[in-house]
């Protein structure tokens, strides 16, 4: 694939000359029309989490706003974002999910310098999915997540499936203290080395939701995005069969979940599509039932008491088309392993702390609570540590992933998208691609992608705690 086929020549001169370097606002090279140009400010700002009237939090945001702006781009067409950085400390931004010039991905120290305060960085790139991804800092990652920086990223399909309406539903996690402030102590020990930052108040975008008005007979896409540090999800959305469209950003064959239960690790996305087929003036929760014992209702949908506005569900194909991801070639494959090491033993979900306490791993890295075949990356990441492998440009990668903790992680690789083959040797349906892959305790996972995208990027869990404390890794495409 040809990540800039949309570019002239001068054009990616252009980009080398602005990739990798922090640049000032007014230094913008002037280009006529064409580009679709965005603007966005990182910086503190208030946001009413608890939905309480008359009461805010201090948050950080994108555009004054949590979660930040909802960036709808075109598939196929560049795009050009400005982020200027308000915040006192350094930032990047991540394009979580989509397969972009290495230069593009915002991870300081391996692709780019960061973004000082007050100066700005220009990203250039030209989605070639249609989907729902997301976008993040990757700086300062655990605090500034943490805080509220995160925004839904959506790639509109050239023939958009048919329905009613199309929703997003941002999920985020915050660990509030009492006075309804964020809580300090972020990166402790405990949340490092046991299931990570998991908060007290969950949001649907921005606010601690109340009832989802719906009406009877509608069809809608719902695109629900997981932007916790650390809180898993399992939605079952109840006297209703939701069909699932896409995962990760990437069509799959449509099917329905498995026990009805919609699992969503940290940075996951599903697209579901829901015939909204309860009676007017009715109520149906939604629950989240990850966490053994945790059950609780998230929301509920609430049935307007108009005449359902069709008899019978719309029929129509809820299929999306695929996007153009390389096919890989399985029988030519390089074969690559990695093995999550350490935490705490014991683990569980939540279940608090059984057998022997200590680190699973004895002499790891630094004082790192997690290793990647021994091998600790800690906070932002860094250049400075060899890459875990490094594969030919076009090669296939068939990769294993072997979770040795007691703990759940949620395996995130920047640049690709991998087709899951299998999970403890039982093949995965529906084909589908993800970015993001949730393995449970001692899971086993083997995926395979094509390494069509030159660059160091990253692999790591994305929950933020466990990727600070070593629980992350770089592989080179040559
Ligand atoms: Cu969504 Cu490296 O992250
Ligand atoms: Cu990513
Ligand atoms: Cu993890």
């Amino acid at each position: 694939m040809n990540y800039d086929f949309h570019y002239s020549i001068s054009r990616r001169g252009l980009l080398a000359a602005v990739a990798g370097a922090a640049v000032s606002a007014s230094l913008r090279p002037a280009r006529a029309s064409a580009v679709d140009q965005r603007q966005i400010k990182v910086a503190p700002g208030q946001a009413p989490l608890n939905g309480v009237d008359g009461q805010s939090t201090a948050v950080w945001t994108y555009n004054g706003i949590v979660p930040g702006p909802a960036l709808r781009l075109r598939q196929g067409e560049p795009v050009r974002i400005t982020i200027e950085n308000g915040l006192d400390e350094d930032t990047t931004v991540h394009w979580h999910g989509i397969r972009l010039p290495n230069a593009m991905d915002g991870v300081p120290g391996l692709t780019q310098s960061p973004i000082k305060p007050e100066t700005s960085f220009i990203y250039e790139f030209t989605p070639p999915d249609a989907g729902t991804f997301w976008y993040h800092p990757h700086a300062d990652s655990l605090v500034q997540l943490g805080r509220g920086l995160a925004g839904p990223l959506i790639v509109e399909e050239a023939e958009p499936v048919a329905v009613d309406r199309d929703l997003l539903w941002l999920l985020q996690d915050w660990r509030l203290a009492a006075d309804g402030q964020i809580a300090g102590g972020f990166g402790s020990a405990m949340d490092a080395s046991m299931s990570g930052r998991v908060g007290n108040l969950i949001t649907i975008n921005g606010t601690a939701p109340g009832d989802q008005n719906v009406r009877a007979g509608e069809r809608v896409r719902l695109r629900l995005a997981n932007a916790s540090l650390a809180r898993m999800m399992a939605l079952r959305f109840e006297g209703h069969r939701p069909v699932v469209v896409a995962v990760d950003g990437q069509p799959c064959d449509p099917h329905e979940p498995e026990d009805g239960r919609l699992v969503l690790a940290p940075a996951m996305r599903i697209d579901i599509v829901l015939d909204l087929q309860g009676d007017p003036g009715s109520s149906h929760a939604v629950i989240d039932d990850f966490y053994d014992g945790l059950a609780y209702t998230l929301t509920n949908l609430a049935y307007d008491k108009a005449a359902p506005l069709r008899a019978h569900p719309l029929d129509a194909p809820v299929g999306l088309p695929r996007n153009p991801l390389p096919a890989p070639d399985l029988a030519n494959a390089v074969h690559q392993e990695i093995m999550l090491q350490g935490g705490m033993m014991g683990g569980g979900k939540l279940k608090g702390v059984g057998g022997m306490m200590g680190m699973g791993m004895p002499g790891m890295n630094g004082g790192a609570a997690w290793a990647i075949n021994g091998m600790s990356m800690t906070g932002d990441g860094h250049a400075g540590m060899a890459p875990q492998f490094t594969l030919e440009r076009s090669a296939t990668c068939h990769l294993t992933i072997r979770n040795e903790t007691a703990w759940w992680h949620p395996m995130h690789i920047h640049g690709f998208s991998m087709l899951v083959l299998s999970r403890n040797g039982a093949a995965v349906p529906h084909r589908q691609w993800q970015d993001t892959v949730l393995l449970a305790p001692k899971d086993t996972i083997e995926c395979a992608f094509v390494a069509d995208n030159p660059g160091d990027w990253m692999l790591h869990c994305h929950v933020a705690d466990h990727q600070m404390a070593g629980l992350m890794t770089v592989l080179r495409v040559k």
